[in-house]
């Protein structure tokens, strides 16, 4: 399954992703990954890889409405057949969106619907609850608002600060989304409409997916 990854920071997803990959557990291929962020780090491992990259960067005073076209021309121009935002911090308009419809997913540092946003292991603390985790979801207009595919659950502990909860949600990022990737590319998972099921005999219920 072709797939585009966007980034905007350090990675460790798209290096969760490739691993994975390497691995046989994940049957994608990765043909780009596409930035809006030249300084990205995730973009030197994938060009270490020998993926290809483009930045398509947006600057204060950028036209928006512009800048989403050229993100969804350069993002089109590598074919994809599945489009992964992996801690790619801009919503996306309606080029991508109309272009690829429920073919976008993102992850989120929170069991959605709560602590949506920038700040999720933050927002998890400071509302003081016990429990939080990640969330890979289908991708729409909003922030972090789209159908959700899978989530994995993360204690909150009591000396907990946000960089260490956050430490400790990426654990479980790395091995939810290449392994819902994984299922979107073998048909375990629909994705438009979207249709999630429980592998029979998962016994793994850090995994969380809803039954149909
Ligand atoms: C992840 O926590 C993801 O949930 C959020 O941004 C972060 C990206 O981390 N959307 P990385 O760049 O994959 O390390």
């Amino acid at each position: 399954m072709n797939t585009v990854v966007l980034v905007s920071g350090r990675g460790s997803n798209l290096k969760a992703i490739f691993d994975a990959i390497d691995q046989r557990s994940c049957a994608a291929k990765i043909v780009g990954v596409v930035s809006d962020r030249s300084n990205a780090a995730a973009l030197d491992l994938a060009t270490s890889r020998g993926v290809p990259t483009r930045v398509v960067p947006l600057r204060k005073g950028d036209d928006r409405n512009l800048w989403n076209e050229v993100l969804a021309s350069e993002v089109s121009k590598l074919e994809p057949e599945l489009i992964v935002l992996a801690g790619f911090m801009r919503v996306l308009g309606p080029p991508l969106l109309e272009g690829f419809p429920g073919r976008i997913i993102n992850v989120h540092p929170a069991l959605l619907p709560a602590f949506p946003g920038h700040s999720g292991a933050r927002d998890a603390l400071d509302g003081g609850v016990r429990i939080t985790g990640c969330t890979v979801h289908v991708v729409d207009s909003g922030v972090d608002t789209g159908p959700i595919i899978a989530q994995a659950a993360v204690p909150v502990l009591a000396d907990d600060t946000a960089d260490t909860l956050q430490a400790r949600i990426q654990v479980q990022e790395h091995r939810l989304l290449p392994r819902v990737i994984h299922e979107i590319a073998t048909g375990s998972i629909q994705l438009d409409p979207l249709r999630v099921g429980t592998p029979a005999g998962d016994e793994d219920r850090s995994l969380v997916v809803p039954e149909l």
